[in-house]
């Protein structure tokens, strides 16, 4: 009964173990912790390390203290936190590359690298950290948005150095090196000046503010516009309101602006002669509500048809 499930263990383990328990010939693809797990009795991997880009949450490397290729993680986006803590020796190179949310990368045991070390591209990584790296015999290329940047066992690199880092990073301690004789193929070390917006972000920003505010101040004037429009058209609509509604209605009701206008305002512009019952406007006024058919006794209005000579039309019988 106990011999299936260690059949099974061994059958798992078969491909990762070959001549003997501490060198694992394969290379390897890792794309979860329990894959790492597989090579944790493996003190050399005489193939390439590669982390999947499907890999998520962190991944330890346990116990590999050799790794014959090279060791590359490119785009796992989900992965926080990159461990070997017992690496020393990698014969490849160390690429690690657009890892978006990667916080963590610890190789705090790796003291040469026989290829080039290229880390860019890792927005989340601010602290990194190389306690043991001696010799690095290709290019050493960090670039992000690091805070630090500390190899403090650093002796000589044959390629390339080119650090830079974000504003807060300091470049002494690495410049340093530089009369020691540690970077024989150039060197550059800086940081972003700055904020870490870049010009286009920053006059996209202002001239998104700018449009917002002519946006809010447009909206206020036409507001206030419209509200300004509104008063203006209720005063003149007092006049067709008082002629509509006729004074048909119960005498009691009437409100004062029904009420029937004194002769004595209308008496220069009131004629004399009748002309019908039909209700008549003067001056914009109305005059037949004082009249028809309220009053008891109708009073008949006549226009002029001659030539108008101001804005109102007068009365035959006018004294002016
Ligand atoms: C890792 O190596 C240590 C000895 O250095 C050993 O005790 C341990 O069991 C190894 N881990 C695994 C998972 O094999
Ligand atoms: C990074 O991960 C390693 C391994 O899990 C851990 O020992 C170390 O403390 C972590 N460092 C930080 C800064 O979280």
């Amino acid at each position: 009964m106990l011999l299936l499930p260690s059949l099974l263990l061994l059958a798992t383990s078969w491909p990762v173990v070959i001549a003997d328990s501490d060198s694992c010939s394969s290379s390897a693809t890792i794309s979860s912790q329990s894959d790492a797990d597989t090579y944790a009795n493996c003190d050399q991997i005489d193939g390439s390390v590669t982390i999947s880009s499907s890999a998520s949450g962190s991944i330890i490397l346990n116990n590999v203290t050799e790794i014959k290729g090279s060791f590359t993680a490119e785009g796992a986006s989900g992965l926080t936190t990159l461990a070997a803590p017992d690496l020393e020796t990698l014969e490849g190179a160390l690429t690690v590359d657009s890892m978006s949310s990667l916080s963590n990368l610890s190789m705090n045991s790796l003291s040469e690298v026989s290829s080039g070390i290229t880390i860019i591209a890792n927005p989340k990584l601010k602290h990194l950290e190389f306690e043991d790296l001696e010799e690095v015999d290709g290019q050493l290329k960090l670039t992000g948005s690091f805070s630090s940047v500390s190899l403090p066992s650093l002796d000589q690199v044959k390629g390339q150095t080119t650090i830079r880092g974000g504003r807060s990073m300091s470049c002494t301690a690495l410049n340093n090196l530089q009369s020691e004789d540690v970077y024989h193929g150039g060197y550059s070390c800086s940081t972003s000046s700055g904020s870490s917006l870049s010009t286009g972000a920053k006059a996209g920003i202002a001239i998104g503010v700018i449009v917002g505010v002519l946006l809010i101040l447009f909206l206020m004037w036409w507001v206030f516009r419209q509200r300004r429009v509104r008063q203006k058209r209720r005063r003149p609509s007092q006049t067709p309101a008082s002629i509509s509604p006729p004074v048909l209605k119960d005498e009691k009701q009437s409100t004062p602006q029904y009420q029937p206008i004194p002769s004595s305002d209308l008496s220069p512009k009131v004629p004399r002669k009748p002309v019908g019952l039909a209700p008549a406007l003067l001056d914009g006024r109305s005059i037949y509500e004082a009249a028809y058919p309220a009053s008891p006794i109708p009073v008949y209005h006549e226009l002029d048809a001659g030539p108008v000579f101001s804005t109102h039309q007068r009365p035959i019988n006018s004294e002016s």
